[in-house]
């Protein structure tokens, strides 16, 4: 098992974000989050992450504790993750974020006598060609549509050579058609890369065609844990859903 997550607890005042939430996930598994807004899927991302301090609860990652740990150390664990804004430098190229990216996150490989922009220069064309934007890596960030965006945010978290990817709502703001083709790539990127991914998702639309394994959250707490089929005839899931579209 690479992540084991117990009790994990947050409270912003009196409202539990997250609620004592258990979850197990294994090497290369594909997990979607589902859960409507407001139910505690980013918070959730966030104390993983150590983006939050948490309440109470423990986060195992390898077997090694990272409860206590800062969101930079639990970064270099190689637990990389995007996040529900896209946050992407508008004035540069596409090809200079991955390469940043690459460059500060294996700052102890520094060759002194190698100007930094010649560094990484292969494994960034590797990365773009995965996210498919080798077109376009000349192109500064800012001029980039949303999807494209969100690709080269896939690309950053790929930079970091997670072993534990964190993906919050890579389709967010996108047309259907994009959500589609984001979808189609976040499935092959796992496969071709062995990655261990886990990802919300607040359109049950969106995960069901291809997620193994769908988790749901609602009030700050999992309500059901089970392959699609399971879940489409769960009837807690059904009611949360069927009652926010009233
Ligand atoms: N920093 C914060 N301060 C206060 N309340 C927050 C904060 N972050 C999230 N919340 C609240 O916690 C609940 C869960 O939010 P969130 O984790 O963003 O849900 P989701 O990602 O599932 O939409 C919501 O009611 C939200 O308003
Ligand atoms: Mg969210």
């Amino acid at each position: 098992m690479l992540l084991k997550v117990e009790g994990l607890s947050k409270s912003f005042g009196a409202l539990m974000a997250v609620h004592n939430v258990n979850l197990e996930v294994d090497e290369e598994e594909q997990v979607a989050i589902i859960g409507p807004n407001g139910a505690g899927k980013t918070t959730f991302f966030n104390l993983l992450t150590g983006y939050l301090p948490k309440d109470s609860g423990k986060v195992l990652f390898d077997g090694e504790d990272l409860t206590k740990l800062s969101s930079d150390q639990i970064i270099r664990k190689r637990v990389g993750r995007s996040f529900q804004i896209v946050n992407i430098y508008p004035e540069t190229s596409v090809f200079e974020s991955i390469q940043m990216t690459l460059i500060a996150s294996r700052r102890k490989s520094y060759d002194l006598f190698s100007p930094a922009k010649k560094m990484y220069r292969e494994e960034t064309e590797r990365i773009l060609e995965a996210v498919g934007l080798t077109e376009l890596k000349y192109v500064p960030g800012g001029s980039l549509s949303h999807g494209d965006k969100k690709r080269v945010e896939m690309g950053m978290v790929l930079a970091l050579k997670p072993r534990l990817v964190l993906l919050d709502e890579p389709t967010a703001g996108m047309a259907p058609e994009e959500t589609l083709a984001t979808m189609a790539l976040v499935k092959e990127l796992a496969e071709k890369e062995h990655l261990t991914m886990i990802f919300t998702e607040h359109d049950m639309s969106v995960v069901f065609a291809w997620a193994k394994r769908i988790v749901v959250m609602y009030q700050g707490t999992i309500i059901a844990d089970g392959q699609p089929e399971e879940i489409k005839g769960n009837p807690e899931v059904r009611k949360v859903y069927l009652g926010e579209r009233r």
